[in-house]
């Protein structure tokens, strides 16, 4: 297997980050954010100014957190539990979003007059900052002065955006939008890009397989490929080097993705076992026919007149992904499977983990309306094997775009686990 870069990948997954919430109208945005971070796989706090608190309450973002949210300096039952000197230790980064014009000008002065501002004195951590205020506000020469003295002290800016504002006014001063705050959370993560000829190769199986009867009927299934497809395009995005091997599916090979296509099972297993040996990660994905027909007819297969029934003789595939799991240790990659179920998904999901020698496995319910098969969304859980057993992450119904991106993540988080033996 090839060794994972130490470098290339974005990944949230397990990031510490205290959230800085001030008194802005986008306040309420912050929720957003908080979920947002939290289906990333980040461990979030939340830090809350007095009047952050006229906007939104503190016991919606300890909901959508799972963690208290802090209000105060002087609070001995928070400080009893992590003190804040510890928890601006605690953070790998500090975002605030909203900012306000006044926050930004104490921050400026190095002003520890709240426990927002003391911690980002006392942190030595990355911090980010989204501005939220009216366009006049944020134009004038103090608030412009301010910004420009943060962005000199290391502090990240996102945005401001401009168009229409709370108040009336149109200009510039609006928060960022929560997805375009988290990816800048992201891209500040991101280590420096790759070297093309360090990318690790990403193997992927896609969409359905089919499996003739004769020259014109087969045995086939309803995957659209939209998830494996969304996969590749993020591993692509991420930069991996990325061969997709597809089953018949009507969607474009995504951009600087190789796009194997086959169409039966047996074409899948050869085009796999021959790249899966070079490969870092191999993620089946594809829904492959278990069986198919012991002897496909040379010619259509004729209705007939004195017969109701038609028996079919079908023989086992191979099963791809159980042989490429079985690989021998210097060829075979980490091996990410699926599994589509309709019924007791946990169960069978660790069943088929084990069983195919996989190292994660993204079990999904095939049964729910608008999830699975053809759909856009999709919800699934997430089940790794560690030295002190399996661990597991739900991730809730989703665009596949966003369950491709966790389901990335927590496959480079494991691997590099493995490579640093930890
Ligand atoms: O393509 P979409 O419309 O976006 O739908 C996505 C999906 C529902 C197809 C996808 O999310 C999914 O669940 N894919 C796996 C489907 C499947 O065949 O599951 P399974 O439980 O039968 O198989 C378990 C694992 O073994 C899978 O990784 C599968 O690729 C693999 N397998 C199965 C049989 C076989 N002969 N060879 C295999 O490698």
């Amino acid at each position: 297997m090839a060794s994972l870069p130490q470098s290339g990948f974005s990944s949230l997954a397990g990031k510490r980050l205290l959230l800085g919430v001030s008194a802005g109208i986008a306040a309420y945005k912050s929720a957003l954010i908080v979920r947002l971070l939290k289906q990333a796989g980040c461990e979030v706090r939340v830090v809350m100014t007095d009047g952050a608190q006229a906007f939104i309450t503190p016991l919606t973002l300890q909901a959508l957190s799972g963690e208290p949210v802090r209000t105060s300096l002087l609070d001995p039952e928070a400080e009893a539990g992590m003190g804040h000197i510890e928890l601006a230790r605690w953070a790998d980064a500090i975002v605030i979003a909203p900012a306000t014009a006044d926050l930004i000008a104490r921050l400026v002065h190095g002003m520890a007059d709240d426990l927002l501002t003391t911690l980002c004195l006392a942190s030595e951590a990355p911090r980010l900052i989204a501005p939220a205020m009216n366009q006049a506000m944020w134009r004038h020469t103090a608030t412009q002065r301010n910004v420009a003295q943060l962005a000199a002290d290391g502090w990240q800016l996102i945005g401001p955006a401009a168009g229409d504002q709370a108040c009336g006014d149109v200009g510039p001063g609006r928060m960022s939008e929560p997805e375009e705050i988290i990816e800048a959370i992201r891209r500040h993560f991101a280590p420096p890009p790759i070297a093309p000829q360090d990318a690790p190769h990403v193997v992927i199986t896609a969409g359905p397989t089919r499996e003739a009867l004769d020259p014109v009927r087969y045995l086939s299934n309803h995957s659209s490929g939209k998830m494996g497809y969304a996969l590749a395009t993020e591993a692509a995005r991420q930069g991996a080097r990325v061969t997709l091997i597809s089953g018949p599916v009507s969607l474009p090979t995504p951009a600087g993705v190789e796009r194997i296509e086959v169409e039966t099972a047996l074409q899948m297993h050869a085009a796999a076992l021959r790249l899966a040996p070079e490969a870092t990660v191999f993620i089946g994905c594809a829904a492959v026919a278990d069986y198919r027909a012991e002897n496909a007819a040379e010619h259509k297969l004729k209705k007939s007149d004195d017969r109701d029934t038609l028996t079919l003789t079908l023989v086992k595939n191979p099963d791809i992904i159980a042989d490429v799991a079985a690989l021998p240790i210097e060829q075979r990659p980490f091996v990410v499977g699926f599994a589509a179920e309709t019924q007791d998904v946990e169960r069978y999901a660790q069943d088929k983990l084990a069983r195919k020698g996989l190292d994660m496995i993204v079990a999904n319910d095939v049964s729910q309306q608008g999830l699975g098969f053809g759909s856009d969304d999709n919800a699934a859980l997430l089940l790794w094997r560690t030295p002190l057993g399996n661990e597991q992450l739900s991730a809730p119904p989703q665009p596949k775009t966003q369950l491709a991106a966790l389901i990335f993540q927590q496959t480079l988080a494991q691997l590099s686990l493995i490579s640093s033996g930890a």
